[in-house]
């Protein structure tokens, strides 16, 4: 009895002290436990097949193994799929957005857990923004083995449709699917310390006055666009 007790606490011991602070989206996407149904299931399915007739994109760039560049760290698991333009629903956004995607990592917009402390730093000079959670970088790489490892199984003949559309759930429940309103960040408080980040007075006065992106939050998308001659009246 207390020779399996000690053999628990040993055990206990080993996990904690090998097992560092993980990857926050690898363990939000482990901890993903309830999955589509029914007619869910099938929208789903359909999605996915949709995405993959509209858009068959391939990794622009092959593995690597030093990430120093700064074209390099913006290469992570997502953009394996998604590529380097992943935005295209918004007519009024897209550009803008597929921007930022160069210059800030995917997970600064879609991975905003509620009472999740995040910091945002650049952790290449001149290197996409990124966030960091309790020391760990938040974004996967992508040459992580984890990367691989979904990329296998998703592109794998011998995956079912349904087991496809499961992980595909799992990979994006945990994201914030509408990404981060441009004010959040452009106006007064900002979701990034733009002076630790390393932007200059001038930078920072034009980041936060952006008309541009004062503005386009209060576009609305059903609104027809805007003609040359409504202007000119
Ligand atoms: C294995 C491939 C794959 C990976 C990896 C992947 N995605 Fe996706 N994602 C897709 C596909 C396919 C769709 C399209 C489904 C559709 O058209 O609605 C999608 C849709 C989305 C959407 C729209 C979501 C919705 O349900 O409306 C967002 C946002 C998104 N992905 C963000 C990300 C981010 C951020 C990452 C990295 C953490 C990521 N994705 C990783 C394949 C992937
Ligand atoms: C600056 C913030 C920001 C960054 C960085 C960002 N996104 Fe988004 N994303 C958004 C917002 C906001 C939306 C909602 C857009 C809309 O209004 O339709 C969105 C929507 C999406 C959608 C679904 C709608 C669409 O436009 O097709 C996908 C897919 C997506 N993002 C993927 C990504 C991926 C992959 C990355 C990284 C390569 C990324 N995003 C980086 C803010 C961002
Ligand atoms: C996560 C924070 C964040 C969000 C959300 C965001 N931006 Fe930005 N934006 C930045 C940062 C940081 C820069 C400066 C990028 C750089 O120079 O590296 C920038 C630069 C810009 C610039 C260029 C400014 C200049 O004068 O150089 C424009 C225009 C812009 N953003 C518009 C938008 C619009 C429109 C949206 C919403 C669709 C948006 N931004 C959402 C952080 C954000």
């Amino acid at each position: 009895m207390r020779g399996g007790l000690r053999l628990r606490f040993c055990a206990l011991l080993l996990t904690t002290t090998t097992v560092q602070a993980g990857n926050l989206y690898l363990e939000r996407m482990e901890a993903v436990t309830s999955f589509p149904e029914g007619e869910e299931m099938h929208e789903l399915i359909r999605r996915i097949d949709a995405h993959g007739q509209q858009a068959p994109r391939r990794l622009e760039t092959p593995p690597f193994h030093h990430r120093t560049s700064r074209e390099d760290r913006a290469v992570t698991l997502c953009r394996r799929c998604h590529g380097a333009l992943p935005h295209r629903r918004s007519p009024a956004r897209r550009a803008f957005l597929n921007q930022h995607a160069g210059r800030i990592d995917c997970l600064v917009c879609h991975l905003r857990p509620e009472g999740v402390p995040l910091t945002y730093l650049r952790p290449v000079a001149d290197g996409p923004i990124e966030a960091s959670h309790a020391g760990e970088a938040v974004a996967v790489p992508a040459d992580a083995p984890a990367a691989d490892r979904i990329l296998e199984r998703w592109e794998g003949a011998a995956l079912s449709k349904e087991a496809k559309a499961r992980l595909h759930h799992r990979l994006h429940e945990p994201l914030d699917r509408e990404g981060t309103p441009c004010g959040e960040c452009h106006g007064e408080p900002s979701l990034l310390d733009l002076q630790a980040l390393g932007f200059t007075e001038e930078e920072r006065w034009r980041i936060r006055e952006n008309r541009i992106a004062r503005f386009i939050d209060r576009v609305e998308e059903e609104a027809p666009p805007l003609q040359l001659r409504e202007l000119l009246r």
